[in-house]
């Protein structure tokens, strides 16, 4: 009867809404891939999705939440590459990325831009080079804090260009945009879903793609960082959904299945589109595939942080 009853209970899985934790700020790209999934999950889930931002440490205060969450389907994380760079950068992080988290899926990659402050007296890359050559101990790099993206892609960016920059972490790069719009920082590498409208609106300058390959549409005149004499720069985020450990296999069976139907929703694609994501394909959405990337990035991140020489204790 135990048993049977367990079964019964996860039947009625979801009776009430879901909480999807977002480990950044509201206004940022995490945020924004969050809400529009949310949109796109609600019909195929049945549920209700709530966004919870629960900002700071570069996304592992979020991801301690949530690892330490109910195992009930009921608190989801939406995090990004952030998962594979955290145990190289926290030295006492309060989860174990590959054992206390069930691996619901990839969503998507994402692409990173350089952008200035608009007072920025640079009109390309090469006059960036030359500003930063000009202005070396004075710069004010932004980021989300150590574990985020951008943190990730400016730590890159200031070891192979050999320059020591001041770095600001906000709690996300919604709240470090505005900053950036407002001249109080000089740049910062960020993901297409949170620079592309910015950029188009000339409210910040760009200067370059992170990409190895250029972009499309109205990105395609900057240059890659590869194309400019970081032979080899190529840092793209990705995106995917994750349950606290031992949540019942039926529960995270429906999230999966309901995952896979909302990458697929016409309206999400749309958005993710115009902002420069890719959104990845059926087999990527598997928990095993979700689960074995994630190792193989934190074995490819990894000796890279370890090398900057960057660690939060
Ligand atoms: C990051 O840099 O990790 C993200 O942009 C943070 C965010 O989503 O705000």
């Amino acid at each position: 009867v135990a048993a049977l009853s367990v079964g019964a209970a996860w039947a009625e899985y979801p009776d009430k809404p879901v909480t999807i934790v977002v480990p950044f700020a509201a206004g940022g790209p995490t945020d924004k891939v969050a809400r529009d999934l949310a949109e796109a999950l609600r019909k195929p889930l049945n549920a209700t999705i709530v966004i919870e931002n629960v900002g700071g440490a570069g996304g592992t205060l979020g991801a301690t939440k949530v690892s330490k969450a109910s195992p009930d389907g009921y608190t989801l994380l939406l995090h990004h590459i952030g998962m594979s760079t955290s145990p190289a950068l926290y030295r006492n992080l309060q989860y174990k990325t590959l054992d206390d988290f069930e691996y619901l899926g990839l969503i998507n990659e994402v692409p990173m831009t350089l952008i200035a402050r608009p007072s920025l007296p640079a009109n390309n890359y090469a006059e960036f080079l030359k500003w930063i050559e000009a202005n070396k101990g004075k710069i004010n790099l932004a980021n989300a804090g150590l574990g985020s993206a951008s943190h990730l892609c400016g730590l890159i960016y200031q070891s192979t260009l050999k320059v020591d920059m001041t770095t600001v972490p906000y709690k996300g790069t919604g709240p470090a945009m505005t900053d950036l719009i407002g001249g109080q920082v000089d740049f910062m590498c960020d993901q297409t879903t949170n620079t592309t409208s910015q950029i188009d609106s000339g409210k910040v300058k760009a200067y370059a793609v992170t990409t190895t390959k250029r972009l499309g549409g109205g990105l395609a005149k900057y240059p890659t960082l590869d194309e400019s004499g970081m032979k080899g720069f190529n840092v793209t985020i990705w995106h995917g959904l994750y349950a606290p450990k031992s949540t019942p296999k039926p529960v995270l069976d429906k999230i999966n299945a309901a995952l896979k139907t909302a990458l697929k929703d016409a309206e999400f694609q749309k958005r993710e589109e115009a902002l420069g994501a890719v959104i990845v394909t059926d087999n990527r959405v598997n928990p095993a595939e979700h689960k074995k990337f994630v190792e193989a990035e934190i074995n490819k991140w990894g000796p890279v942080i370890k090398a900057a020489g960057q660690y939060a204790d």
